[in-house]
């Protein structure tokens, strides 16, 4: 592993100089609307292989599949339930990840031993072309270095990517910001693994029986049996001591001013938050699709300005907001403070 790393400026050239690579095994860094992702072919064990090595991934686990029209699905999976079908219509392209059983033509590499894998469709054009380019089912996992913020510009991932990989396809920043929603099926039952851009109510407008897994908002320990594999890592954490300080706009600043000093950072909404508050501030912004773009960028920034303590206003809850809280409460550590 010791690539020149080069960024490409996704355009057809690049994006067949990207083919052929991931067509003899490489691995390279994919735009899509969600994050940047380390896409190879989801069929080759030693291709995949490398996209652990590239991450620092821990081989349990499982990496998503992406495809770019629903006759790519065909043998990969051995059935799709009704709701999936519904969910596939109403939301693909786009930020979801349905969880369904696998076929044996996906390598155990790829879904990290489980029986089933994730499969999405990404609304990109560049993730798309690629993947039509490639002809392949392509596994990408978020190319950041495992438990760093997930990547949403080509330079992120070109931070931690150097050297790892031959090339990054750049197609600016991404549409949304935070990581595809994670969904898997049980009878009737839509079950919430990881929050994203398709909020729970819109799920609930294919399905009424919609769970949030208890390993969305509550910390999962490392020995636990979980739904999704992904929940009990150590995420997306900046170098400072992240702390979620939530109560109103005036609890937060009174809690500030006590508090700050040292090399102490906020995260706000807005600059006016701090108003008269001598604390540095990276702000991530006052709505909750705003929050989402901007999220990961914040904490990359603040670890950029050498932070050693960050107080971070509390997301609302609901909508995108209840991803952009899920990524907060990973980077925090779970630490919050209620006012
Ligand atoms: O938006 C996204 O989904 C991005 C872009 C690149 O498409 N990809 C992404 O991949 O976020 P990754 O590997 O960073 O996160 C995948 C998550 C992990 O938490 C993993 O545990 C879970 O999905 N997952 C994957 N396959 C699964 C399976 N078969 N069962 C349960 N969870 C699964
Ligand atoms: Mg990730």
């Amino acid at each position: 592993m010791n690539y020149n790393t080069e960024i490409l400026t996704a355009d057809s050239s690049s994006i067949r100089k990207a083919a052929g690579l991931i067509k003899n095994g490489e691995v390279v860094g994919m735009p899509t609307e969600t994050v940047y992702g380390l896409a190879a072919n989801a069929l080759d064990e030693s291709a995949v292989a490398k996209i652990f090595i590239a991450k620092g991934r821990p081989q349990d686990n499982p990496l998503i599949v992406h495809i770019s029209c629903m006759e790519m699905l065909d043998g990969l999976v051995t059935a799709v339930p009704e709701t999936a079908v519904k969910c596939a219509e109403r939301f693909w392209p786009g930020p979801l990840t349905m969880i369904l059983p696998k076929t044996e033509k996906i390598p155990s590499a790829t879904s990290a031993g489980l029986d089933t894998v994730g499969i999405r469709m990404p609304s990109n054009k560049t993730a798309r072309a690629l993947i039509d380019a490639c002809g392949l089912p392509l596994a990408a996992p978020s190319a950041n270095l495992s438990g760093s913020p997930s990547p949403t510009s080509a330079l992120h991932v070109y931070d931690d990517m150097n050297g790892r990989i031959p090339c990054i396809l750049d197609d600016g920043r991404c549409a949304v910001g935070v990581e595809s929603t994670v969904i898997s099926f049980e009878d009737d039952a839509v079950r919430l693994l990881r929050p994203g851009f398709i909020s729970v109510s819109d799920l609930k407008e294919v399905t009424e029986n919609v769970i949030v897994d208890k390993g969305v908002l509550d910390a999962v320990s490392q020995n636990a049996v979980v739904a999704s594999p992904g929940m009990k890592y150590k995420h997306y954490s900046p170098n400072a001591d992240v702390i979620i300080i939530d109560g109103s706009l005036d609890s937060f600043r009174k809690y500030v001013s006590e508090n700050s000093g040292g090399n102490t950072w906020c995260m706000t909404f807005s600059e006016s938050d701090l108003s008269g508050i001598d604390c540095p501030s990276v702000v991530y912004g006052s709505s909750d699709k705003e929050q989402a773009r901007r999220i990961f960028d914040a904490l990359r920034e603040l670890d950029k300005n050498g932070a050693d303590k960050v107080f971070a206003r509390c997301p609302q809850k609901a909508g995108v907001g209840l991803a952009v809280y899920n990524r907060l409460l990973r980077a925090a550590g779970f630490q919050v403070i209620r006012l």
